[in-house]
């Protein structure tokens, strides 16, 4: 059975269906030029097509326990993506990754979702450790962990080639037991 996540009254997270894929490409295309300055995909989704490619590579994915992936439905329209990019079943960690359209910026839906796929890690999955590594400048995304109770644990120099440039990352930790300790 597919697993969907209730962060506060008006936002829930759905894996992603191949029926998603014009409503995806619609907000990749619409955030296309917000988007590619922290994210290496964008220039690569260039239709509907790329983005049923992508829903199927996700959900191929989560089948084999590597990842899960999920839309965020907000006032019944898909605002955004957030997820496990990957899941390490032997070592019982997972990185989380996300981003928003423009409209649903600034009004605490990811900090929801991403509390949310915490909930879903420590206690679902039965997780020890999730991690977030954010671009050091991007400020918005280092916001999530920082307000999530995650600690910086350091940075990885040039860790990403995004846009034509090598993008830092503060990579942020959030251990089982302490998540726990702060409910
Ligand atoms: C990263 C990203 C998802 C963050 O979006 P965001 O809207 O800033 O994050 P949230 O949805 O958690 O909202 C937080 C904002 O809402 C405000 N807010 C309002 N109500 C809130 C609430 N109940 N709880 C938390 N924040 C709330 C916060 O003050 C904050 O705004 P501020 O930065 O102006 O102070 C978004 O900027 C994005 O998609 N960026 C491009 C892609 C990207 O960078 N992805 C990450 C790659 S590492």
């Amino acid at each position: 059975m597919e697993v969907v996540l209730k962060a506060g009254r008006a936002l829930e997270l759905r894996p992603l269906r191949l029926a998603d894929a014009r409503a995806l490409f619609a907000q990749v295309d619409a955030n296309r030029a917000r988007l590619r300055r922290w994210l290496p995909w964008p220039d690569a989704n260039l239709s509907p097509t790329d983005s049923r490619a992508y829903i199927l590579q996700m959900r191929t994915q989560a089948k084999a326990g590597l990842g899960q992936t999920f839309g965020l439905w907000w006032k019944d329209q898909l605002v955004g993506v957030a997820g496990f990019n990957w899941i390490d079943g032997a070592n019982h960690s997972a990185a989380v990754g996300y981003w928003l359209a423009e409209e649903a910026q600034g009004r605490g839906l990811m900090t929801a979702a991403v509390s949310a796929l915490l909930r879903h890690g420590f206690h679902g999955l039965g997780l020890n450790r999730i991690e977030i590594r954010a671009g050091l400048r991007n400020r918005r995304s280092r916001a999530i962990p920082e307000r999530l109770g995650f600690r910086r644990e350091g940075t990885l120099r040039q860790a990403e080639w995004v846009s034509g440039r090598y993008v830092d990352h503060a990579v942020y930790g959030l251990l089982a037991a302490a998540w726990k300790a702060r409910r």
